[in-house]
């Protein structure tokens, strides 16, 4: 495996592999990496002669009081992992290398970034929408890999690359779970043994709210209403950030579950602010 830093030469590289005619996936990544990251390289290992995967925490999609300064990292353990995934080039910018100093061109999915995360997180999918966009760019793969567990993130970037008309076959990949059922993510870190023991209720919400959809509820004031207070009384200490039902795709706010459904929370658990979401109606 190769380990890049410099944008201009991986750039240079995929251009030559492309004129090769060799396919390139890029996996885009924050690091620390788990199961849920490398799981995205083995769907790309499967599919494409290249494998890219990138590694850059995105200073311009944390929000000031956020946790860009704390954001574990290991690229000696992160390395390890992606080579042992079959990975062929992990791509390392530093900052400065991404980013000029005076950067001024955005990429923007404002219809797209209200709701959920975009309420809480105002210039979070814009940073995101952005960087994926350079990313594309530099690393110039046919394949793009993320994962259903940031489904608005997913959203936002399949929304970007039609509406911009980026050659890039844009692909979500189910969330990979602990046996309990939380949701992997580089944040769980944060949670101590006890927050552990209960974050996986997140997910016995959800699919407590997908059965009374099953069973003929369809009123979404009420299901949501039902499911805060199941995380009250069954994580301890935690805070919802948001439990909204909306439209998987254009994810507008649904007051009635009559169609396609998907139910997206965002619940803070001691340090860590996990996030999940499930379809309740197909
Ligand atoms: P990061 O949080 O590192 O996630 C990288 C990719 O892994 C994303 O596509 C994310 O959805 C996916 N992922 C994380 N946990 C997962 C899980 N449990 N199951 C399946 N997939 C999972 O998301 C980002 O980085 C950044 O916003 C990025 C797209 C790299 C732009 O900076």
């Amino acid at each position: 495996m190769e380990i890049i830093n410099n944008p201009q030469e991986l750039q240079n590289l995929s251009l030559m592999l492309r004129s090769e005619g060799k396919t390139i996936a890029l996996v885009p990544t924050m690091g620390y990496f788990h199961e849920g990251h490398l799981q995205l390289m083995d769907a790309a290992r499967k599919q494409a002669d290249v494998v890219i995967v990138s590694l850059f925490v995105n200073p311009t999609q944390f929000g000031e009081n956020e946790d860009l300064d704390n954001y574990p990292h290991d690229l000696e353990r992160d390395s390890k992992l992606a080579e042992e995934r079959g990975v062929d080039i992990l791509f390392t910018p530093t900052k400065d290398s991404m980013y000029h100093p005076d950067h001024s061109t955005w990429v923007e999915v404002p219809d797209l970034a209200q709701n959920l995360c975009g309420k809480s997180r105002p210039i979070h999918f814009r940073g995101v929408a952005t960087v994926v966009t350079k990313l594309f760019m530099t690393a110039l793969p046919h394949i793009g890999i993320f994962g259903e567990k940031d489904w608005q993130q997913l959203a936002v970037i399949k929304r970007m690359v039609r509406d911009l008309n980026i050659p890039v076959d844009v692909q979500g990949h189910p969330i990979v779970r602990e046996d309990s059922g939380l949701a992997l993510s580089s944040r769980n870190v944060y949670l101590t043994e006890n927050e552990k023991k209960s974050a996986p209720m997140i997910q016995q919400g959800l699919k407590q709210m997908r059965m009374e959809v099953e069973n003929g509820e369809k009123n979404s004031s009420k299901l949501k209403e039902k499911l805060s207070h199941f995380y009250t009384n069954n994580i301890p200490g935690s805070e919802v950030d948001y439990i909204e039902i909306v439209h998987p795709e254009n994810i507008n706010i649904l007051e009635e579950v009559d169609g396609p459904a998907l139910c997206a929370v965002a619940v803070q658990v001691g340090k860590a602010r996990l996030i999940d979401n499930l379809k309740i109606k197909v």
